[in-house]
């Protein structure tokens, strides 16, 4: 019996989610496997019910699980709020509160969907890349931080530090995971101006020391940006710090189609958090329109990493690339030659070709 705490979120969360959960009861029953569902509130939906982002009952809860499966959080009704009371607060509370440094965003190109993406197609075929974004540590995290007046005006601070131990455990991450896949690094900081980034590339080099048959390279995270949309097949693993992370993800999902499709796994602690790439989206929620595949590949990186079942992982990736190869399509992949379903279809079609 396998446990797991479910926080639907904001937004589309909880129709997304509720799909992920759909494949993988169907996934029980294939498999022989029994899977128990708890639910818990997060983000905006908690402010509104108990008055706090991370209430402490969602915490015990997810803390006594096997694994979490998240949904998104934040809306617009939420954005005026102090800061400490921001929905988003919820999300970078869970992933500090369970130890999650490391998050591994996959962006993988499924070959139906290459016309879905804005670039060329020669520069996409067989597009495979693992951006692992640090996530408990950096820009994020980093005090000082908040509002204060200076010279009679506002001032707003963040910090963006790290330290030798936070980079070294991510590094040692990334090579590990390189090993399973091309045995390729890249790891991408701003070592020209910013001194976290020089201690950064300094320990990355150090621990791949260790890692002799994986290669590693460097890259400032301009040209990364630059590079990613110039030729997106020169890369294997990306590392970098936190806020990097965030916004190469984004800009590495557009690769494959759609920010719909990318999934999460957020690991290093005693429980693994997963959870699409995707926002809330709280102009589409409601209506049948988001994507469900980067919750349902979410769900299948929890069987891989939380609980060893490499082969039901497979049969979702598997199932999902069936559903677009049959030529279904949620609105945000939709092209003219598709057949466009709402997400509790797309649901069903992928349970089904489990
Ligand atoms: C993500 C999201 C979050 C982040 C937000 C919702 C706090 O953009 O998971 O990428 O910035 O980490
Ligand atoms: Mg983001």
């Amino acid at each position: 019996m396998y446990n797991i705490a479910v926080l639907p979120g904001d937004g589309i969360g909880p129709e997304v989610i509720r799909e992920g959960i759909k494949v993988l009861i169907r996934v029980g029953e294939k498999f022989g496997h029994k899977f128990s569902f708890q639910e818990a509130s997060i983000g905006g939906h908690a402010l509104d019910t108990a008055g706090k982002p991370l209430p402490e009952k969602t915490l015990e809860l997810c803390k006594n699980s096997d694994a979490v499966l998240l949904g998104a959080v934040g809306g617009p009704q939420w954005d005026n709020n102090p800061p400490d009371l921001k929905p988003e607060k919820g999300l970078l509370g869970i992933r500090k509160e369970l130890g999650l440094f490391a998050n591994l965003r996959p962006a993988t190109l499924y070959s139906s969907l290459i016309q879905a993406s804005s670039l060329k197609h020669e520069l996409l075929d067989g597009v495979d890349i693992l951006v692992i974004r640090e996530l408990t540590g950096g820009l994020y995290f980093g005090s000082p931080r908040g509002f204060h007046q200076k010279d009679g005006e506002q001032v707003a601070v963040n910090t963006l530090s790290y330290s030798e131990s936070e980079v070294r455990r991510i590094a040692k991450v990334a090579f590990e995971a390189a090993r399973k896949r091309k045995r390729k690094v890249c790891s991408v900081d701003k070592a020209n101006v910013l001194e976290t980034s020089q201690l950064w590339r300094r320990v990355v080099t150090d621990v791949g020391k260790s890692y002799p048959d994986v290669e590693l390279s460097h890259m400032y995270v301009d040209n990364c940006a630059m590079q990613l949309i110039r030729n997106p097949k020169q890369f294997d693993v990306i590392v970098t710090e936190n806020m990097f992370g965030d916004i190469l993800s984004d800009e590495a999902a557009m690769l494959t189609g759609s920010i719909g499709m990318l999934p999460s796994a957020s690991l290093g602690g005693k429980v693994g958090l997963y959870e699409p790439v995707h926002g809330s989206a709280p102009d589409i929620a409601g209506q049948g329109k988001a994507n469900p595949i980067a919750a349902i590949a979410s769900v299948a990186m929890m069987l891989k990493y939380s609980f060893n079942l490499e082969q039901e992982a497979q049969s979702i990736s598997e199932a999902i690339e069936e559903a677009l190869r049959q030529g279904y399509r949620t609105a945000d992949i939709f092209s003219s030659d598709g057949k466009l379903v709402k997400t509790s279809e797309m649901g069903d079609l992928i349970a089904k070709n489990i």
